[in-house]
């Protein structure tokens, strides 16, 4: 059966129909999957039914694991649900219970909810993320993204030419610190220590540019840090307008993949007290954006 992509939205946003992700894919799959990768950057794979396995198996089709571990988080190894190339995105402990609503990993969890790509912390930041569905709460909990390619295109010449070449820090501290999260022990400030990321890149595949902008960014290299906050935070508001926006509202049994190299997105607010059951894998991308400097 050959596979449909649907548009959910005009650019953004396709759904995928005649495929079962359990089965494994065939070259002609894997290459039609891509180029609708390269043309929505988001697409849905409504009502499947995975095991994590099956999911790792499906990942592994589009490039590398990122195993999410203890440079993602502030889990405990003893303490996490899933296995080692999941992130977990629910609010649930390794028992199955519903996190306390002042839980610390619930608490470092909710930067989800502000605009990010994902692992733009690490030097070599993420291509895909894959996140699969297994329970909803009763309201609330839709993912946004939005389109960092049109978004670029938007910006007038003056402001293309002035960010061209800079260079972020990011880094999980920064974008807790927003939360007014920041009590991190000296370990984990090691772990967390700031990245380079350029804040304009262009596509591997199709060539074009756009933002690279992420809740963990937080400062410019060479800029005054409140020049550089509001900068980033003018291109955030610039970039998140609705009109580069699609809102996934979930349904269990969905599989939505997303280019991080061009969207950002985030969860917006569910019921504390309901559990929401998400997985992600999460594929390495093709290196670091910029030579990282020596530490
Ligand atoms: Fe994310």
């Amino acid at each position: 059966m050959s596979i449909r992509i649907r548009a959910l939205h005009p650019v953004l946003a396709g759904e995928v129909e005649g495929i079962d992700l359990r089965a494994p894919l065939t070259p002609a799959e894997v290459t039609a999957i891509e180029a609708g990768m390269d043309r929505h950057a988001v697409l849905v794979f409504p009502g499947q039914d995975l095991s994590d396995e099956q999911q790792l198996a499906f990942s592994r089709n589009f490039g590398e694991l990122e195993r999410p571990g203890a440079a993602s988080n502030i889990t405990r190894p003893e303490d996490r649900r899933l296995g080692p190339c999941m992130a977990d995105i629910s609010n649930l402990d390794r028992h199955q219970q519903i996190l306390r609503r002042d839980d610390r990993q619930r608490m470092f969890n909710l930067g989800n909810r502000l605009w990010h790509s994902d692992s733009s912390f690490k030097a070599t930041p993420a291509k895909y993320s894959l996140l699969y569905c297994l329970s909803v709460a009763s309201k609330g909990g839709n993912t946004e993204f939005a389109d960092m390619r049109a978004a670029y295109d938007a910006l007038d010449d003056e402001r293309k030419a002035l960010i061209e070449d800079l260079v972020c820090e990011h880094s999980q501290m920064f974008s807790r610190a927003q939360l007014g999260f920041t009590e991190f022990t000296e370990e984990e400030r090691e772990r967390f220590k700031p990245v380079l990321q350029v804040l304009v890149r262009a596509h591997p595949s199709t060539g074009r540019k756009s933002l690279y902008l992420s809740s963990h960014a937080g400062s410019i290299l060479g800029w005054p840090v409140p020049e550089a906050r509001f900068l980033l935070r003018d291109l955030v508001e610039h970039a998140t307008q609705r009109k580069f926006v699609y809102s996934h509202k979930w349904r269990v049994g969905d599989l939505v993949i997303w280019d991080n190299r061009r969207t950002m997105h985030r969860v917006r607010p569910y019921p504390a007290e309901e559990a929401r059951d998400m997985r992600r894998t999460t594929l390495k991308g093709e290196g670091p954006t910029v030579r990282q400097q020596a530490a």
